[in-house]
């Protein structure tokens, strides 16, 4: 091997890796897609947009990036997503559980509908759950692989969004717990990803923000701006071999967000 050829493997992280990636075809998600294709992988989108999944998969390389309908609410769905990267690509290494939604918060718990609630649970926890035992179902066999969910600052922290979404986000780190003990038998790996605010769709939707309002949203760590692509580089780290040993981890991507204390305000200038 020549040292040319050293450096390009060892820049493509996740060469002959597949992945599953459901909520792929928008935000997160979609450059998820994008850096795991840019290091190797192949790449099933699993979403129910399927006009914005194909849009992703022409941009991309048509044999090494496929869509697949799936909503993560209804498992013959989730199941026929883990049966389509096993049949087209032979396997599944990666599971990043990222699909998500978010409602209208209304502070008011008497305010909040049964209806509304499960609505987010179903989608982000229930989602996860079977993106979780479906990628199991073929991974245990296997005895490898790396399941990663997307949760949120709103994992660690209330007050933030709405109380379905704050449960649902909590969800899945208890979630990815006991199923990193579990599955850690079979040499599965299971970690989150948790973000703070990225001006995605969902986000600037619910903050009602423009690409510029974000910067007036409070965060600790100054100067610096989180984006999709750095939530995507996360997630590229807990499915790469980098991340070997890592598991049970829900790795925060707050700039320390979730450790500041606002009552103790000693560093910051008033
Ligand atoms: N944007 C943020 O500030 C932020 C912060 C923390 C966590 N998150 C989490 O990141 C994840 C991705 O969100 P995003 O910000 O990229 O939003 P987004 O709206 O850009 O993307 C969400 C994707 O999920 C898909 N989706 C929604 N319901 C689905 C379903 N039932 N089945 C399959 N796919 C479905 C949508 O079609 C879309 O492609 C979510 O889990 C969200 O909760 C986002």
């Amino acid at each position: 091997m020549t040292s040319v050829s050293l450096v390009s493997a060892a820049a493509r992280r996740l060469e002959g890796k597949v992945a599953v990636i459901t909520g792929g075809a928008s935000g997160i998600g979609e450059s998820a897609v994008r850096l795991f294709s840019k290091h190797g992988a192949k790449v099933v989108i699993a979403d129910i947009r399927d006009d914005l999944g194909h849009s992703v998969c022409k941009d991309l390389n048509s044999k090494s990036t496929s869509f697949v309908h799936c909503d993560v609410t209804k498992e013959t769905d989730v199941e026929n997503a883990i049966n389509f990267s096993v049949s087209k690509f032979g396997k599944l290494d990666i599971m990043f559980n990222n699909a998500g939604v978010i409602e209208v918060a209304k502070p008011n718990i008497l305010d909040n509908t049964k209806a509304e609630f499960e609505q987010v649970i179903g989608v982000n926890l229930v989602g996860a759950f079977l993106g979780t035992k479906h990628a199991a179902r073929v991974m245990v066999p296997a005895r490898h692989g790396s399941i990663i969910t997307t949760a949120s600052v709103c994992s660690a922290i209330g007050g933030v969004a709405s109380h379905a979404y704050t449960s649902s986000k909590h969800g899945v780190v208890g979630l990815m717990r006991n199923t990193a003990v579990e599955l850690g038998q079979f040499g599965i790996r299971v970690n989150c990803v948790s973000p703070y605010l990225v001006a995605t769709p969902l986000a600037k939707d619910f903050f009602k923000l423009d690409d510029n309002g974000v910067y007036s949203v409070y965060s600790n760590l100054k100067g610096s701006l989180l984006k999709p692509e750095d939530v995507a580089e996360a997630a590229l780290y807990l499915g790469s071999d980098e991340s070997k040993y890592v598991s049970g981890h829900n790795l925060l991507l707050d700039g320390g967000f979730t450790i500041v204390n606002q009552g103790f305000s000693m560093f910051v200038p008033s």
